[in-house]
């Protein structure tokens, strides 16, 4: 456990039940079909992201000793466990709509096989700590600036928010695991490349695959949709500063300090047993 972490972080899965619409409004972000499928596509990817995060953690439990990390470990397993299980029922809801969720998450299922096939437990763990940052960085923007998933149906507001929340506790745990028990930067930046480019393109075919299906694939729609996500005010472009800061020599995911931002939204969950 990194001396950044906050000393008081307590990582604990919180049992959520979000009594999600059903059927889900098609369109549950704002009205607006290119921000709902955007949010539609990342979910699509959790389930079997989120168990392969917890699987390449699992791996190195055994060799980690620092009690404290052997502790926040076990809420990381606890987390990603819960995230998955509420992702997947938000996807049945999804298939429900008509979209091709087989479809886009057999693309994933193939990666991840090849990937724990071919590849070290210390590359694997690496792929995992790429896209805790991911998470991490994008959790700290929807929790810091609402806007991000303002106008959604509240169910669905409230199960992103959570998600954010726990990301942003368990941001360091598979990095941490990492650096005790390899440490090899150079690893971790081609980690992140790999990640960035499969991010990108699952993300962008889900949400291509389910704006198509509503006969709302549109150039004005895609361009302004990708206004929304890289113009000068984007989701993305505001990230690039963030993002970048994973390839420092001396990065660790709490130089990212909102602690402050994370206990203030934790008090909106209190009372959900853990
Ligand atoms: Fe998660
Ligand atoms: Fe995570």
């Amino acid at each position: 456990m990194s001396s950044l972490t906050p000393a008081n972080l307590s990582i604990r899965p919180r049992h959520m039940d979000f009594d999600l619409p059903n059927p889900l409004p098609r369109h549950w972000h704002s009205n607006d079909p290119f921000k709902t499928h955007f949010f539609n596509a990342m979910s699509v990817l959790f389930p079997d992201g989120e168990r392969y995060f917890i699987e390449s953690v699992r791996q190195f439990r055994d060799q980690v000793t620092d009690p404290a990390l052997k502790e926040q470990i076990r809420g990381f397993i606890g987390q990603e466990g819960h995230h998955s299980r509420e992702h997947v029922e938000y996807n049945n809801r999804l298939r429900d709509l008509g979209y091709d969720i087989d479809r886009l998450e057999i693309t994933v299922k193939k990666r991840i096989r090849f990937v724990q096939k071919q590849f070290s437990a210390e590359r694997q763990l690496a792929g995992t700590v790429a896209m805790e940052h991911f998470t991490a960085i994008m959790a700290n923007a929807m929790l810091r600036d609402p806007q991000w998933i303002q106008g959604a149906t509240p169910q669905l507001r409230q199960l992103w928010r959570w998600h954010a929340l726990e990301e942003t506790e368990h941001k360091a745990v598979a990095f941490d695991v990492y650096m005790q028990v390899c440490g090899d930067r150079s690893i971790l930046r081609k980690a992140m490349r790999q990640a960035t480019f499969f991010f990108l393109k699952d993300v962008t075919v889900g949400t291509w695959h389910m704006l198509r299906k509503d006969g709302a694939l549109s150039v004005k729609t895609w361009c302004k949709g990708m206004y929304w996500l890289w113009g000068p005010q984007g989701f993305f472009s505001h990230l690039i500063s963030d993002y970048r800061d994973f390839y420092k020599e001396d990065f660790h995911p709490w130089q990212h300090d909102n602690a402050q931002l994370m206990a203030s939204v934790a008090e909106e969950f209190q009372g959900h047993p853990a």
